[in-house]
């Protein structure tokens, strides 16, 4: 059905007709020879529109995400993914990063079912193969070894005018958003929701404290919304005043700010000089989290992020047979673990990585029902997205998520004859 259009290269913002996909696209590319600071890295280049195998659809992004994988990706460290793909035999030496968007369905590949030409989608971020046996017997297919990141460990992600995905990552576009906040809310909000209810039995409950660092981060805004719904207590962890504002205006029973404190980093051992101030500084925490609650409460879960800088306080005032549940390390991957406090206390250390099918579906709804706020913090132009990167690199980034536009000329549409 879909026909090559003559004219090879349209401009950003300006789509060929529905269904005619152009020789050649826009897109934001990163390349080795430029890893390093992400403004630097990311540079607009003319490439090739990659061919749609079966059951793949070619998607036109109208906006896409921004998130920190693709700041990983810039600095090209700790993995060089160009590198890394090219030992599995990807030849085209460059990087299209971007895990999320909002777009149009452009093209089909043979045997796609489920969406057709012309469909108002969101993508999530994940792909694996479906014939994978661990994919067919496995309980969840985000724990096979074929799952990949769409846009980090993948190429040909969001950041171009037009992205190649599996037809099983297209999910219907949530009718009330705008193009950009459709764009960034699926990553943030099913990596979140998964933390929050996939790890059984340390799900959030009615009443359960749950501490939330970054509160005011992508992930935290989400995190905030998504325990209130589920009747818990988010205590949200901030490093300034209007970060603090930010979480309660999401429903945080109260902010922590964490430049109170500076016990941050690794832990010191038990025989050395710096170990009484670390003791008084992650008690001095915990007292911060009883005063927010108003009781002698600690959190059943700790939705955890930053990484070395926090696990060994994250551990500590976990309640006990609660869960400290990781799913990244802005601050640094080697994090301390006092094992003493974990099996004495029965707690829990649970890794959780972005999210199955059911789970992104689950937040899309949320959004399509209007219940979740899609937290857009800045929305930059196509030829931002390297400072976008470097906003966030910098921890200079507006609060709540980002997104970028792509194919939609002005921020403000639904795509719904606005
Ligand atoms: N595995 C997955 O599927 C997955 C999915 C999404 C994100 N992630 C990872 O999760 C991390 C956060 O993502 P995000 O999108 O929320 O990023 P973000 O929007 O940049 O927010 C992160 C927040 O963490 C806080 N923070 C930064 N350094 C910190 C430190 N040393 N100690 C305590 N807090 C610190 C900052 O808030 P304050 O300065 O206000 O405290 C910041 O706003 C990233 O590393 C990302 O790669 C993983």
């Amino acid at each position: 059905m879909s026909e090559t259009t003559t004219r090879s290269l349209y401009d950003v913002g300006d789509l060929p007709p529905l269904g005619t996909v152009p020789r050649q696209m826009y897109a934001s590319v990163i390349r080795p020879e430029r890893y390093g600071r992400p403004e630097d890295a990311f540079r607009t280049e003319v490439v090739d529109v990659p061919e749609v195998p079966p059951g793949f659809v070619l998607v036109a992004v109208m906006a896409a995400g921004i998130n920190y994988n693709n700041v990983w990706a810039a600095l090209g460290h700790p993995v060089d993914v160009v590198a890394a793909r090219g030992r599995q035999g990807d030849t085209t030496g460059f990087h299209i990063g971007g895990s999320e968007a909002s777009g149009i369905v452009w093209k089909v590949g043979d045997g796609v079912k489920s969406v057709s030409v012309g469909e108002h989608v969101v993508l999530s971020g994940c792909r694996w193969d479906e014939d994978d046996p661990e994919v067919r017997l496995g309980p969840d297919p985000m724990l096979a070894s074929s799952q990949r990141v769409w846009g980090y460990e993948l190429n040909w992600g969001s950041f171009a005018q037009f992205t190649l995905v599996a037809e099983f990552q297209c999910h219907p576009k949530p009718r009330r958003y705008t193009w950009e906040e459709a764009s960034c809310f699926m990553l943030s909000g099913a990596t979140a929701y998964r933390q929050l209810t996939g790890w059984h039995p340390n799900t959030v409950q009615p009443g359960d404290p749950v501490l939330v660092w970054g509160g005011s981060g992508g992930l935290g805004s989400m995190a905030i919304q998504l325990v209130t719904q589920l009747g818990g207590r988010a205590i949200a962890v901030v490093s300034s005043a209007d970060r603090a504002e930010h979480c309660k205006r999401l429903g945080a029973v109260g902010v922590i700010d964490r430049t109170r404190f500076g016990h941050w980093g690794r832990e010191p051992s038990a025989d050395s000089p710096e170990r009484a101030a670390w003791t008084e500084g992650v008690r001095a925490f915990g007292r911060a989290i009883w005063e927010v609650l108003g009781e002698r409460a600690s959190p059943k879960i700790v939705f955890e992020h930053p990484g070395g800088d926090t696990l060994p306080t994250s551990l500590y005032v976990c309640a006990p047979g609660g869960m400290v549940v990781v799913c990244g390390a802005t601050s640094g991957y080697a994090a301390d673990v006092d094992l003493r406090i974990l099996w004495m206390r029965q707690k829990r250390l649970q890794g959780s990585h972005f999210a199955n099918l059911r789970q992104c579906r689950a937040v899309t709804t949320l959004a399509d029902m209007g219940q979740l706020d899609p937290v857009l913090g800045r929305t930059y132009a196509f030829e931002e997205i390297g400072l976008a990167h470097q906003h966030m690199r910098d921890g200079a980034q507006a609060a709540g998520n980002l997104a970028a536009l792509v194919g939609a000329r002005e921020p403000g549409s639904t795509g719904m004859c606005d």
